[in-house]
């Protein structure tokens, strides 16, 4: 089978598919639906209206309650300074993110998500800028029991199911790890139940605690993985890129139960993935990251319906459409950072185009952007642009 074809199959035809069992094989004359329509039936399944949100209590949408968990300012990471291969992984970076949102953080491969998912848990040592996790700036967290309270607050999932979990312990121990750490279990049993809640929350069950990871899927090993974040009952989940490694059919499945867990929980979430195709559905706020650089950040909306930097167009426009007609005629834009033609003295650096709406850009481009918003406001389609 063509490795092109994996991405148009019909995902019912795709049973939870791992790695180990060898390559995929499937009768292409079940093809009848895109990925990109079974990710807009799946995900729409589970779509609450803005009333029964508002019903349960609790909204996600950060308008709400626009209280900042975390703020970056002017946030810098330089790796090998002063050295031939030097690299600007984060150069000069702001933003922020709200209580009981979901920041989507995109960008290609390189371009600094991780560096700054990775800063934002203090796991480096800024070279410039500071962060600050609900007030404080965590450069100042030093004593050991501050910095273990922090770092229960904060979690993180990562992309590789396969290597982010210890081959040698049992589901059981792994999920238990951070009890164990923050000492949050009464007793055995009482550690021992939270697991198996867990487990049940995450959609697997009490049986599952005493096995391996290498007995899982990859969708499951993710899902272990989010069961160990929550474990600890976290303010703030970093998932970095949770789904790329899975097969598209599980990938959907796997931002729900995110989803899901954040309505619940009000859980703050970033969400940080290359492109743009799975991030649009649960964010609230969308940034974008070009070489090291906030390029555009946003509200999810805008960002679909109106994106400004001609770097988020071709993302967007990367974007695989669901109607067939639209998806035919679909024009990829590579974006090329000449069209900006700056010069020298042009100041550039995030400027708000309209209300919380970021774009990177120089003066006169400000001023373009702004004239254009309103033309433009709730009339482009994405596949028009
Ligand atoms: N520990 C490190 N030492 C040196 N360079 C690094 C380190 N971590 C990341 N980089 C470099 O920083 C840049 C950004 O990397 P990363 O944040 O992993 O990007 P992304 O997650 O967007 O793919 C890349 O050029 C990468 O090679
Ligand atoms: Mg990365």
């Amino acid at each position: 089978m063509r490795e092109e074809y994996k991405q148009d199959l019909h995902p019912d035809t795709l049973k939870e598919h791992s790695i180990e069992d060898g390559p995929l094989v499937v009768d292409e004359s079940q093809i009848t639906e895109t990925t990109a329509q079974y990710s807009d039936r799946e995900l729409n399944k589970t779509e609450l209206t803005e009333d029964e949100l508002r019903a349960s209590g609790y909204t996600t949408h950060y308008g709400a309650n626009k209280e900042k968990l975390i703020e970056v300012k002017n946030l810098k990471q330089y790796f090998n300074v002063g050295k031939s291969n030097e690299v600007k992984a984060i150069d000069d970076i702001s933003f922020d993110i709200y209580k009981g949102e979901t920041l989507g953080f995109v960008g290609e491969s390189g371009c600094g998500k991780s560096t700054t998912g990775r800063s934002l848990i203090k796991l480096y040592d800024a070279t410039g800028g500071k962060v600050y996790f609900d007030g404080t700036d965590i450069q100042s967290i030093k004593r050991k029991k501050d910095l273990l309270h922090f770092n229960r607050r904060m979690q993180m999932i990562f992309q590789d199911p396969y290597a982010s979990l210890n081959p040698r312990l049992k589901v059981m121990d792994i999920i238990a790890e951070g009890i164990d750490i923050h000492k949050l279990a009464k007793n055995k049993q009482d550690r021992a139940n939270r697991v198996y809640e867990l487990l049940q929350t995450v959609g697997l069950n009490k049986e599952h605690a005493n096995r391996y990871p290498h007995e899982f899927s990859g969708g499951q090993r993710q899902r272990i993985g989010i069961a160990r974040a929550l474990a600890v009952e976290p303010d703030f989940i970093i998932a970095d890129e949770p789904i790329s490694a899975l097969d598209v059919s599980i990938q959907a499945q796997v931002v729900n139960l995110m989803q899901e867990l954040q309505r619940e929980r009000g859980i703050t979430f970033m969400f940080i993935a290359h492109d743009l195709s799975m991030v649009k559905y649960i964010s609230d706020r969308i940034g974008v990251m070009y070489f090291g650089k906030l390029v555009e950040i946003g509200p999810a909306d805008a960002i679909y319906n109106n994106p400004l930097h001609e770097y988020t167009k071709s993302l967007l426009s990367a974007i695989p459409l669901p109607d067939p007609e639209s998806e035919r005629t679909r024009v990829r834009h590579t974006y090329n950072p000449d069209v900006h033609a700056y010069s020298a003295d042009d100041v550039l650096e995030l400027r708000e185009v309209a209300p919380d709406h970021y774009v990177y850009c120089s003066p006169s481009e400000y001023e373009k952007h702004k004239a254009n918003y309103n033309h433009h406001k709730g009339t482009t389609a994405v596949g028009q642009l």
